[in-house]
């Protein structure tokens, strides 16, 4: 993976549509080789984060989680986003709001497998876990770039 094939793919990009943003991520037929060099280490978080390409209308982020590891639900602001997972079996957990501020439960649970994708609506609240003995890693796109993500804490579900 070099910057120019990034550029290739997600440079002319001016505020896309999900389906433009789609194609552009489709268009890397990215393989597992291809990131195995730039694969990020988990630091302060539960997962390791590596931003890969930035303008100021896509951000291109490279996702590894580990074996068992949960990110805390958090929403992406007003930005919109794919997460496409290169290896592994990635489980997608969306959230509702919970009665107390900040407080969210749990509501649907996806898997995408290696080769698939999956949609992040604005506003959606969500946490990515890895429920397998394997690594995940992902690549994540987003437009615009991620600002006001905010996080929150799960709680039980209303009965
Ligand atoms: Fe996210």
């Amino acid at each position: 993976m070099n910057l120019e094939r990034l550029e290739r793919a997600f440079g002319s990009l001016v505020c896309p549509s999900p389906t433009e943003l789609r194609q552009a991520v489709a268009s890397l037929a990215l393989c597992p080789d291809d990131i195995a060099s730039l694969v990020p280490q988990p630091e302060q978080l539960p997962y390791g984060r590596k931003i890969l390409y930035l303008t100021p209308h896509v951000e291109v982020v490279l996702i590894h989680l580990p074996a068992r590891q949960e990110s805390i639900p958090h929403n992406h602001g007003d930005s919109f986003g794919w997460e496409w997972v290169i290896s592994g079996t990635l489980t997608n957990v969306v959230y509702l709001p919970a009665d107390g501020e900040d407080e969210v439960f749990r509501a649907q649970t996806t898997h995408v497998s290696a080769g698939d994708c999956y949609y992040v609506a604005p506003g959606e609240i969500h946490a990515i876990r890895n429920n397998t003995d394997g690594p995940v890693l992902s690549l994540n796109v987003y437009t615009p770039p991620l600002q006001n993500s905010r996080q929150y804490r799960a709680v039980q579900s209303p009965t």
